[in-house]
């Protein structure tokens, strides 16, 4: 009989728990996952009570609020704090998200979990390791390809071949849509995952590239595009409104066409 075992430090235990300062006036519990490879020590749940009051009004303000005032050692990734560069996307009361454009009233519960991104391996706390993800974009040459000798300005398009870029460019790359993916998290080496198909679908479609063929070549794969189930995820937490497996059936449906 086959016996399944969990990995040693797979387990969280349960952590440190910083109340609320003297004073507060308006408190709310964050549960935050904790977790240092280098410890060697199991990831753990730390609670947090926090003045929300003394808070802006997004999780990544209460996240830094904890920083500042609570618990230097907390780690996690920000930039732009305000949607743009997805470097703060994590999993906030069990939906992947950004913790910049989340507010933390539209979480309903009294205490709200956060996580990093799952399936994926945690270089410490809220940040994890995104290698794989970005060598997998990286695998779709995500730049024009092209034949024709360059033009001196630019390479132009009309505006129609303009708009069907839209609803793709505007991917930010947080990850969020590829680790909800349940195909991505048993596939994950093979499958490339919505994130990346929506980008090859972005160049494929793109009227100025000139390898739309040779794209859709690489990605005749039992496992890099056919491993998506239309689950659907991916289009229900994506941040900025996308809809990666709608790109994923185009692709899909441009195999199925070119070989009839
Ligand atoms: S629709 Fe496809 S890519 Fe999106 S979550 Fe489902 S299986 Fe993954
Ligand atoms: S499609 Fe949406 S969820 Fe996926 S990486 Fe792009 S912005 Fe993030
Ligand atoms: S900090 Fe840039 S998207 Fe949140």
């Amino acid at each position: 009989m086959v016996q399944l075992t969990l990995p040693k430090n797979s387990t969280v235990t349960a952590g440190k728990h910083h109340p609320a300062p003297a004073g507060a006036r308006k408190v709310k519990t964050f549960k935050v996952y904790r977790y240092d490879p280098e410890t060697g020590a199991n990831p753990r749940w730390d609670t947090y009570d926090v003045d929300v009051d003394a808070c802006g009004p997004m999780v990544l303000d209460v996240l830094i609020h904890i920083k500042n005032t609570m618990d230097s050692t907390l780690s996690f990734r920000r930039s732009c704090r305000e949607g743009v560069c997805g470097s703060c996307a994590m999993n906030i009361g069990g939906r992947n998200t950004l913790a910049c454009t989340r507010g933390w009233e539209e979480e309903p519960g009294k205490v709200v979990a956060i996580s990093p991104l799952p399936s994926q391996p945690v270089v410490k706390d809220l940040v994890p390791d995104l290698t794989l993800f970005y060598a997998q974009y990286a695998s779709i040459e995500p730049w024009l390809h092209t034949e024709t000798p360059e033009p001196q300005k630019e390479w132009k398009q009309t505006p129609e071949d303009r708009e069907k870029l839209d609803g793709l460019y505007e991917c930010i790359l947080c990850a969020c849509c590829t680790t909800s993916c349940p195909s991505y998290w048993w596939n994950g080496e093979k499958y490339l995952g919505p994130a990346t198909l929506l980008h090859a679908y972005r160049w494929i479609i793109d009227s100025r590239d000139e390898a739309a063929g040779e794209r859709l070549d690489a990605l005749e794969d039992p496992f890099k595009l056919y491993r998506c189930h239309t689950i659907m995820n991916c289009a229900q937490v994506c941040p900025k409104g996308l809809n990666p497996a709608k790109a994923i059936a185009e692709i899909k449906k441009m195999l199925v066409e070119r070989t009839i």
